[in-house]
This record gives structure tokens, sequence and C-alpha cells, in this order.
């Protein structure tokens, strides 16, 4: 069915409608350990703003809701952040934002540029900032960005329009797209348990991450913001998302899959439980104390009285629980080693 080196996607999926949850992700958790043995990467989050011109019926931070307080941290204190990261060992940073407009395509250039030159060019630098041209994401790979995390959020084209203001699976799609071209390492994932969202989505979800050969995948529980036009849709079981993330590990072996925040919050013990699922990635979040409440993409979101600093220790102490261990390193996809060297 999988292998490290060979995926027969249809027996992967027909295995997954059969399998208990425990014999899935028993599974998952073996390939897992066998093609990234025990490491668990970590990246500096950084939630550099969080004006937002998008409308996304899911997102706390949505451009509509006028309860947010905004911020928007500048170059200076970004580049900071990942000077203090690189003291601490980081060599992976994760710059995410809104889609802020004050961010055009030549400060974030300029950025990278300080970033790269300030850390000694020892660091790996992943953007999220949604959309953009193919030109603007050309200049930032230039500009010495390494990856690009942008979820399709779901594979279903109606609902995406829907839930995205109008905004097409098909142009997400072809961004993504333009980022492969350009040589990115490229990241993108979904949310589970999304209203109107069936197991059949689900399913198209994992498929079309394996279709699209991504680096990453980043997956999280939906969970509903009280000030968004889904409050009241209902929270589905973590346990659809750690289905789902096993599903994806076993079609993409090579891929780095995060723990998500996302499953932290809804479940005191989701980050290990994605870890046990076959994921190897954590995200500790680096971004100030005193900003990092105001990017509440979704209520309940944990680590926010904590430096991302202190973060790191405990994260250390839950990945010893499902017995892995925390890794400092840069941490390329092996997938997009072998892409580069065809
Ligand atoms: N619940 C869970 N995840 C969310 N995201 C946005 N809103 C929510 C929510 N309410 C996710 C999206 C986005 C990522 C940064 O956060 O998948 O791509
Ligand atoms: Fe942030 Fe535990 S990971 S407090």
């Amino acid at each position: 069915m999988t292998t490290a080196t060979s995926v027969d996607p249809k027996a992967v999926v027909a295995y997954y409608r059969t399998a208990s949850t425990g014999e899935l992700i028993q599974r998952a958790d073996a390939l897992c350990r066998s093609v990234h043995g025990d490491k668990v990467w970590l990246r500096g989050l950084v939630e550099f703003s969080n004006f937002c011109g998008m409308d996304c019926q899911y997102c706390g931070i949505r451009h509509s809701n006028s309860k947010v307080e905004r911020y928007r941290l500048t170059p200076e204190q970004i580049i900071d952040l990942t000077v203090q990261g690189h003291e601490a060992g980081l060599r992976t940073f994760v710059l995410q934002g809104g889609e802020d407009p004050w961010f055009t395509a030549d400060r974030v250039a300029q950025l990278l540029d300080s970033i790269k030159t300030r850390t000694k060019g020892e660091v790996a630098i992943t953007l999220s900032l949604g959309i953009r041209p193919r030109e603007t994401f050309r200049l930032w790979k230039n500009a010495g960005a390494d990856r690009y995390l942008m979820r399709f959020e779901t594979s279903d084209p109606d609902l995406h329009a829907r839930l995205r203001c109008g905004v097409s699976l098909e142009r997400r799609l072809e961004a993504l797209d333009d980022l492969r071209d350009l040589g990115w390492e490229v990241g993108s994932g979904f949310m589970v348990g999304l209203p109107g969202e069936t197991e059949e989505t689900r399913i198209r979800n994992a498929l079309l991450c394996y279709e699209k050969h991504f680096d990453m995948v980043g997956i999280g529980p939906f969970i509903p913001h009280p000030e968004t036009p889904l409050a009241q849709a209902p929270q589905q079981p973590l346990e659809l998302a750690l289905r789902a993330t096993a599903l994806v590990r076993l079609l993409l072996p090579l891929a780095n899959m995060p723990a998500t925040t996302a499953a932290g919050s809804l479940d005191k013990q989701g980050r290990e439980k994605m870890m046990a699922a076959g994921a190897n990635v954590l995200m500790p979040n680096i971004t100030p104390e005193d900003v990092k409440k105001n990017y509440l993409l979704y209520p309940n979101k944990i680590c926010l009285d904590e430096s991302g600093f202190e973060c790191i220790n405990c994260l250390d102490i839950r990945t010893h629980l499902v017995q892995k261990t925390i890794d400092y390193a840069r941490g390329d996809s092996p997938s997009w080693r072998s892409g580069q060297s065809e």
C-alpha cells in the first residue's frame, strides 16, 4: 500500500475508509518514523500583522471583524525576532500575516535580505502572506526566501468560493503552481470540520495534497470563532483531523507536516496526538506577547501568555511524551530536495 518510496493512492484511500482510527494512526506513525526517524523540526512562527483585506467566513481576523485590535510589527521588530531566534538556535522562521497591503513586494524583499544578512545566511525563511502575483513570488525567491505556505483550505470548489468571499479554488491552486514553478519549497493544507464538508471532501483534500506533491502539509481542526458568520457552526471532534493527518502521511511519506496549534487549542494533548499520527514539525510562536493575543484566527488559542522561547521547553517535554526528539536544524523537506536534483 505505502512504503517510503512507493504509494498506491487508491489502496491507501480504500484502507482509510475501513480502518479504525487507532489502526490508521499506528500505520501512519510507523511510516513517519521509518522515513523521518523520531525527529521533530522546530519552526519559529512570527505573526507579523493582523491587518487583512480578505473576509474569509471562518477567520477571526477577517476584515469585517471590527472588534479586532489591529497591529503590524515593523520590519526592525521582525528582524530582531529572527536574530533572537537565531541566537536561541532556531534555523527556520515562518513569517505569517493577514493579506496586508502595507507589506508590498519591495518591503518584503528588503526584509528578506536583512534577515538573511543578520542571521548569516544560516536560516530558512518561510513566507505565508496569501495569494500574490507570480512576479512578486519571483522577486521574493530571488531575495532569498525558501518556502511558502498557503493552505487551499478545502478542495470543494463551491465551498471554497463561498467561504473565501468569491476567490476561487482554481486561483489558489494557480498561485501554488506558480510557487512550484519558481523553485519554492511549497506547503499547503486544509482545515477539517468546516460546515458543508463531508468525508468525501476530506478524502479529496488528501488526494489533492498527493496530486500536487506538496513538500509540507498543514492540517488543523476548524474552530468556530464567535465574531464570524460561522459562529454557530458545530465543533467537530479532533479525531477527524487526526484521521486526515494519518491519511496524508500515508499518501506523502516525505512531506513535512506540523502538529498544529489549532489541534493543541482544541485538545490539551492535540499536538502530541498529531505527532503520534504522522506529524513531524512544531511551530513555537515567537510573536511578542503584547500582540499575539490579537492574532486570534480561532478562539481559545494556546500559548498567548508564553514567549516562544518558553514554548520550546514545553514542546521539548511534549515531544518526549510521544518518544520523539526536537531538532533545531533547517529541516528542508526531503521531497523538495529530491525534486531539485532531478
Ligand atoms: N479555525 C481553525 N483554523 C483556522 N484558520 C483560519 N481560521 C481558522 C479557524 N476558525 C487556518 C486557515 C489558515 C491558517 C493560517 O489558519 O487554514 O490558512
Ligand atoms: Fe507554548 Fe506549551 S507550547 S506553552
